[in-house]
């Protein structure tokens, strides 16, 4: 077994320390048609890859949780002709041998082997309605186990979705997660660095997209972990801008959300800078108050602080702030308890992190905020975004002074949740006007 396998194996076995007896069936993700005959480059099943390592397409895994549990493979058998072809395929005995499965076998077995071992399982965990096909197959497996009940080994009658005890697991990272989402931020940080320095007025924004993903490839990561967002000037205003083509010009502000995935982790930054220049007036009244939002949120993100604890301090800065600048007039509380600052900063303050970008695991339990703990991985990312009033804007929204129209702003780094405080992962990337600047001018 590789020394990376028996991190897998400890999460198999906390998930059967955390579930009663049962069967976990779980697949990995398909493999998706771009066009034609081509594909999207294939990306393992979150929820899989946690509890397997295993990267190849056309896998399943069954973990046979109580007093005899058993960690099963379900993988494609070696075929020299396809991997002629298609590259390299362990087949399952080098797949339970690498991986440290206690049995592996070809794929096109699952589901005669299913028919034994689902017979006689109190429970059936799997991710229920996910993928209609695999219901499909799931339910005629069960059909098949039913019609054979007669011999002494019902069915299950108790099914849950697996997805919710993997995802409060993935919630609390262990060693080798932390050590990957260390790389993956410092990787993210540096691209981020290569940005403010290279950035220019008359290049497109998709030449700035290619300088961060060279640097994420060229460090070992095989993607980004979600569509890079580099929006320059009004761009920056929407909040999910993806065409990355417009030519940037002098006196811009370069907004960019981007982050590599290292070993299957997501980093998550975003900077906004000007473009080969230095912060306008009324771009750094703006900046500054996010800045302090941040820093504001930074000081609730310990462990035992309430989740949405580091949300409302950043939410209380940002209207204090608004008010400060003339934007939104009246109370702060009333303001804050009206949502008036939702005009301007209308997302969340940040999110899990760690296989997916917006990773898994709850935010309440019981419908209240859950508290924070050591080990848990979340991104703070206040920012605000000024927009101008159209026709059917909401009635209570208010015209911006405008020197600030067009603004978009977030910041955005990834902190790691320590007993005492937390621990920045994506640090090393400035975000002081003067650290900024000294980058962008040049
Ligand atoms: N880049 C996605 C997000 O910030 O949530
Ligand atoms: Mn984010
Ligand atoms: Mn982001």
């Amino acid at each position: 077994m590789s020394s990376q396998a028996h991190h897998h194996a400890a999460r198999r076995a906390a998930l059967n320390q955390r579930l009663p007896a049962g069967l976990v069936i779980l697949p990995t993700a398909r493999v998706k048609s771009r066009n034609a005959d081509s594909d999207y480059a294939f990306r393992f099943d979150s929820d899989f890859f946690y509890l397997t390592g295993f990267h190849e397409p056309e896998a399943v895994l069954v973990q046979v949780l109580g007093d005899a549990p058993k960690s099963i493979l379900f993988c494609q058998p070696k075929n020299e002709l396809r991997e002629i072809w298609e590259g390299f395929l362990y087949g399952p005995d080098a797949a339970r041998e690498q991986f440290g499965f206690d049995e592996a076998y070809a794929i096109d077995q699952l589901d005669s082997k299913l028919v034994e071992l689902i017979a006689g399982q109190p429970r059936l965990y799997y991710p229920i309605g996910f993928d209609e096909r695999w219901d499909r197959r799931i339910q005629g497996v069960i059909e098949q186990v039913k019609q054979r009940a007669r011999t002494g080994k019902p069915a299950p009658i108790e099914f849950v979705d697996v997805r919710h005890a993997i995802g409060e697991l993935r919630l609390i990272k262990d060693d080798a997660e932390k050590a990957s989402m260390r790389e993956a931020g410092r990787i993210s940080a540096e691209a981020h660095i290569r940005a403010m320095r290279l950035a220019r007025p008359g290049q497109f924004e998709y030449e700035v997209e290619a300088e961060l993903h060279y640097h994420f490839t060229k460090s070992g990561s095989r993607s980004p972990a979600y569509g890079s967002i580099v929006a320059s000037g009004a761009n920056a205003t929407c909040l999910h801008y993806h065409e990355n083509n417009r030519q940037m010009q002098a006196g811009d502000l370069l907004l960019i959300d981007a982050g590599c995935e290292l070993h299957g982790y997501a980093a998550d930054i975003t900077r906004t800078f000007p473009v080969g220049g230095r912060f306008s007036g009324p771009q750094k009244d703006i900046y500054e108050l996010v800045l302090a939002s941040m820093h504001a949120s930074f000081d609730k993100v310990r462990a035992g602080e309430v989740r949405i604890g580091y949300h409302d301090a950043a939410v209380r800065v940002l209207t204090q702030g608004l008010v400060d600048l003339d934007i939104l007039k009246g109370e702060v509380d009333g303001l804050i308890e009206r949502e008036a600052y939702k005009q301007f900063y209308m997302h969340g303050t940040g999110h899990w992190l760690g296989l997916d970008v917006h990773d898994a695991g709850e935010y309440k339990i019981d419908g209240v905020s859950r508290k924070l703990e050591a080990g848990m991985v979340l991104t703070v990312e206040p920012g605000l975004y000024f927009r101008p009033l159209l026709a059917d804007s909401p009635a209570h929204y208010v015209a911006v002074p405008e020197h600030f129209l067009h603004i978009g702003v977030r910041i955005e780094d990834d902190l790691l949740v320590t007993a005492d405080g937390h621990e920045n992962l994506t640090a090393l990337v400035p975000k002081d006007v003067a650290g900024i600047e000294a980058l962008t001018v040049g």
